[in-house]
């Protein structure tokens, strides 16, 4: 597997799924799969749950891990081709991706997007040029636009914790203070769409996901309608897509709080972290003995540890 960016880049959502637990079972069986192997770990934007669960999963099959904040330990990187580099930028991408690849056995980058250029952040571009310009696999650790390590992790809790062969999973847009991306919305979509759930996307109006994500799920704008019978219930925010970047106004009663986790079929509560407590979701939702946000955040790791596996045995 050379690279890791999307659902689009594996064959199937089931076997990767089982694949995981299959590590989460036994994580220690290749513990020498990455010996002398390096893993790099690059980073545009904070992370707590993707630095530290690339990292275990890594050390878990004996790999070696190198991390870099590029916004604060590294050059200021130029990804446009032909600039006159006499400004701000002091490294092309061109050469910081082939140099990295010198090092590293796996490389694996968080990008984040501008949120006022959508055209620009659609394209992917610095995921792209990455690609482009390193000659070793590569692992997304959220782009512009998706966030598959994520996805898949939330694909195995649904698995793990599904009662009945096709579950209601709802995704529902909630409040909070600032713009934030899509990605995570975006790929719990995608992932979602090539498993065996009903999905339902609620949002305010205005909040709609790109068409070429949506696609032909249901989409709801009745978020206490949509909650109905529900067996999994996802909390995130995104911005606005088609009036890109811009956040919602007087919907704090989009809150996922008890009385709305009430009129579900006794669903669990899911979210990526970091959330915003009461703001995104009400503490009573959150700690309640229903709320798989910890195990959520396990699972990363051995997504992170399937994608690895796949890298080093040269899989697919
Ligand atoms: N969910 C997630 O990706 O968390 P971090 O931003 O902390 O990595």
């Amino acid at each position: 597997m050379k690279k890791f960016t999307s659902v689009k880049d594996i064959d199937s959502v089931d076997q990767w799924v089982k694949k995981a637990l299959e590590i989460k079972s036994d994580p220690y069986k290749n513990n020498a799969l990455g010996r002398n192997k390096v893993l790099g770990l690059l980073f545009f934007n904070p992370s707590l749950r993707t630095r530290m669960s690339m990292q275990k999963a890594a050390y878990n099959l004996g790999m070696q891990v190198m991390v870099i904040n590029l916004t604060k330990d590294s050059w200021q990187l130029e990804m446009e081709d032909g600039t006159v580099m006499n400004a701000g930028s002091q490294e092309h991408i061109r050469e910081a991706a082939a140099v990295v690849s010198q090092y590293c056995d796996i490389i694996g980058l968080r990008t984040f997007p501008t949120l006022t250029d959508r055209e620009a952040d659609y394209a992917d571009d610095i995921l792209h040029k990455f690609i482009r310009f390193s000659s070793v696999p590569f692992i997304s650790l959220e782009s512009a636009i998706l966030h598959p390590l994520q996805s898949y992790a939330d694909a195995m809790t649904i698995a793990e914790h599904q009662q009945k062969p096709k579950p209601k999973v709802v995704l529902s847009w909630a409040p909070h203070p600032r713009a934030l991306p899509q990605a995570v919305a975006n790929s719990f979509v995608e992932w979602m769409q090539a498993t065996e759930v009903e999905l339902v996307v609620t949002h305010p109006t205005g909040f709609e996901l790109a068409p070429e994500i949506i696609k032909g799920s249901t989409v709801c704008y009745d978020q206490q309608a949509a909650f109905e019978g529900a067996d999994f219930v996802y909390a995130k925010n995104w911005s606005s897509y088609n009036d890109y970047g811009k956040i919602g106004k007087s919907l704090d009663h989009w809150m996922i709080d008890q009385a709305k986790m009430a009129l579900t079929d006794q669903a669990k509560f899911m979210h990526c972290l970091p959330v915003r407590r009461n703001v995104v979701v009400a503490d009573e939702v959150i700690d309640a003995d229903y709320s798989l946000v910890i195990e959520q955040a396990n699972n990363r790791t051995y997504a992170a540890q399937a994608v690895l596996t796949k890298m080093l045995s040269h899989e697919v």
